[in-house]
């Protein structure tokens, strides 16, 4: 999951005239710059963060793409500490592995409660993906690219056993689609759901006409890296989290 930008400020570049930018929103927990170090020359990067910085109170995270040991010794000056890194994976659709899973769309106004239950159940280790509420799940409702049609459920004794949330960014050319958030239940965890609702999240999106899927996924979450490599995903970006 990843913020929504809502300001940039450009930057001293490399490139005459490809000016980097450092895109800015707030959430909750304060301000959130991302910007991608492979746009930037190190001292570009550390004057341009220096003046964000001073306009920005304690509580800043900053999410970069491609982070360089220059990187981290920048940002170290600066006072921040690496909180964790996401792979963003990719490949192109469709896939060669295929699924015939029954899966349901996501009923609005009926499925929020429990589906916040067998989310925060599976990613209960997860520092951030562990507190969905029925308010934040209505939030995302919201959001444009929000289709119940590409938010897949996999029933099992007559609850969710697994789900898988898709998002298209219909802004990109050819479209990208992304498993934004799959997870199954615990209690049915390695029995072949993690996998069949993965492709089946695909599978739609592939049906919407998208030729390039991705997903971002914490790198040291082994169980989901090693599924996704194992269809065909493979790993086009570090994103890398600071915060001070
Ligand atoms: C990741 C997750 C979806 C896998 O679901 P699952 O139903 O248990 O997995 P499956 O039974 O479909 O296994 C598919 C493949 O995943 C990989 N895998 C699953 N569990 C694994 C583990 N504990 N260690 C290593 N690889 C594992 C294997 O490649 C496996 O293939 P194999 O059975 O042929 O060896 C599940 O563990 C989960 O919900 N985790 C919490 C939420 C989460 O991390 N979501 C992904 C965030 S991007």
């Amino acid at each position: 999951m990843r913020p929504q930008s809502s300001d940039t400020f450009g930057g001293v570049s490399q490139a005459a005239n490809e000016e980097p930018v450092v895109k800015v929103s707030e959430d909750r927990d304060g301000a959130i710059l991302e910007l991608d170090a492979s746009e930037w020359s190190s001292d570009g990067l550390a004057m341009t963060l220096r003046s964000i910085l001073d306009q920005s109170p304690q509580g800043v995270s900053i999410w970069i793409d491609h982070p360089s040991d220059e990187t981290n010794n920048s940002l170290t000056r600066l006072g921040f500490q690496i909180q964790r890194d996401l792979f963003r994976m990719e490949r192109p659709l469709p896939m060669e592995q295929r699924t015939d899973i029954e899966t349901r769309s996501f009923i609005v106004d009926k499925d929020e409660e429990e589906w916040c239950r067998v989310n925060n159940r599976a990613f209960a280790w997860h520092r951030e993906q562990s507190g969905w509420t029925p308010e934040l799940v209505r939030e995302r409702q919201t959001e444009s690219w929000f289709d119940p049609s590409g938010f897949l459920i996999h029933q099992r004794d007559g609850r969710i056993a697994a789900f898988c949330w898709t998002k298209i960014h219909s802004e990109d050319t050819p479209l990208v689609g992304e498993v934004y958030v799959i997870a199954v239940d615990p209690d049915f965890h390695g029995l072949g759901l993690g996998r069949a609702l993965t492709l089946a999240g695909y599978q739609h999106l592939e049906g919407a006409g998208v030729t390039q899927g991705m997903l971002y996924v914490d790198a040291d979450n082994t169980p989901a890296v090693t599924l996704y490599r194992d269809i065909g995903l493979e790993v086009q970006v570090v994103r890398r989290l600071y915060q001070r």
